[in-house]
């Protein structure tokens, strides 16, 4: 039994190190985002995902699902640890959506287009581009894993790529998204050894003017804190990403689930075991 499962960790790294920076599963060094290593499982599966273990500098930094139809992510999964992490005054995009063999490090799309000698139209396709994001009317580059929620420059530098990002209500944005991730979450995450968190976008029926990006309805976060090694609280976070409404609301996990599996319209279960009992 020993033998089988360590030829099956041998067979599971091989298949690893085939692999690119976008990758088939959450697997190797991006397992570390979520909570007992396990992505959430369920309906947050859009039909043309990408898995990307978000990479800058090259080191991994967190994991994003991301819908190449949508040009939104479905969620960033990270591991919280705030701080005073300085912004980034550019935006990085993912070479390897564009092509698979392109450096697995985030980049700016000016520095793709020079080294790989293609337009913006090339990166465009499959992913959404600064272009996209120009002038919007009340509408933010709305992170999903946000730059706070890391404790260094090139930690939070990582969390400015489109990838990462979704149109969102500028209001909340600012406001009460805001209020939530700094002090919903430091007041929350008090005792824990480490806090792991998934935040999401349920896509809408709207895009940006450019008709590339969807705007999605909801953003919802979730996470799952764990000390001495086990899990010891889970809570959620739902927003209607609505123009000038402005309202988190604060739900247990299985209650955000619950709004989840309406809005999917499937089961979503977010973290291993409901993060409860190992
Ligand atoms: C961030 O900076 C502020 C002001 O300098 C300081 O009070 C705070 O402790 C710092 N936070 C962290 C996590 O380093
Ligand atoms: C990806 O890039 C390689 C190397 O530049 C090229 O040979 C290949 O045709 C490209 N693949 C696609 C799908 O564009
Ligand atoms: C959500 O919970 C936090 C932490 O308990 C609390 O500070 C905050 O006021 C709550 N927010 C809402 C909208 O109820
Ligand atoms: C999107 O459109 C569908 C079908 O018309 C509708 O059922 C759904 O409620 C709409 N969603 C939003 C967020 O408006
Ligand atoms: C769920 O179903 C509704 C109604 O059919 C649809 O408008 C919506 O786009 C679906 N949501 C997702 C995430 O597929």
């Amino acid at each position: 039994m020993l033998g089988l499962l360590l030829l099956l960790q041998v067979l599971a790294s091989c298949l690893w190190l085939g692999h690119s920076e976008v990758v088939t599963a959450f697997l190797g060094p991006c397992a570390q985002f979520f909570y007992a290593q396990t992505p959430p499982s369920g309906a947050l599966r859009p039909t043309n995902a990408a898995r990307i273990c978000q990479v800058y500098d090259n080191k991994y930094r967190f994991a994003t699902l991301y819908d190449r139809n949508r040009r939104i992510p479905v969620y960033s999964a990270y591991i919280y640890q705030p701080g005073n992490g300085s912004r980034y005054d550019r935006w990085f995009v993912e070479p390897q959506l564009i092509n698979e063999t392109y450096n697995k490090n985030m980049d700016e799309e000016d520095d793709i287009i020079r080294r790989y000698q293609i337009t913006s139209a090339d990166v465009g396709k499959s992913q959404a581009i600064d272009q996209d994001y120009m002038n919007l009317a009340d509408l933010d580059r709305g992170h999903l894993s946000p730059s706070s929620h890391h404790n260094d420059d090139k930690w939070s530098w990582a969390t400015f790529t489109l990838t990462n990002i979704v149109p969102q209500d500028r209001k909340l944005n600012q406001n009460a998204w805001r209020m939530y991730e700094e002090d919903t979450m430091s007041k929350n995450s008090q005792g824990c050894d480490t806090t792991y968190v998934i935040t999401g976008a349920v896509p809408g029926n709207t895009t940006v003017p450019s008709g590339r990006v969807n705007i999605p309805s909801y953003i919802w976060s979730a996470a799952c804190c764990v000390k001495d090694k086990k899990p010891l609280k889970a809570w959620g976070a739902l927003a209607e990403n609505e123009i000038n409404k402005n309202v988190v609301e604060n739900l247990t996990l299985g209650r955000l689930e619950t709004q989840l599996k309406k809005l999917y319209n499937g089961t979503v279960t977010l973290f291993s075991n409901s993060c409860t009992q190992e």
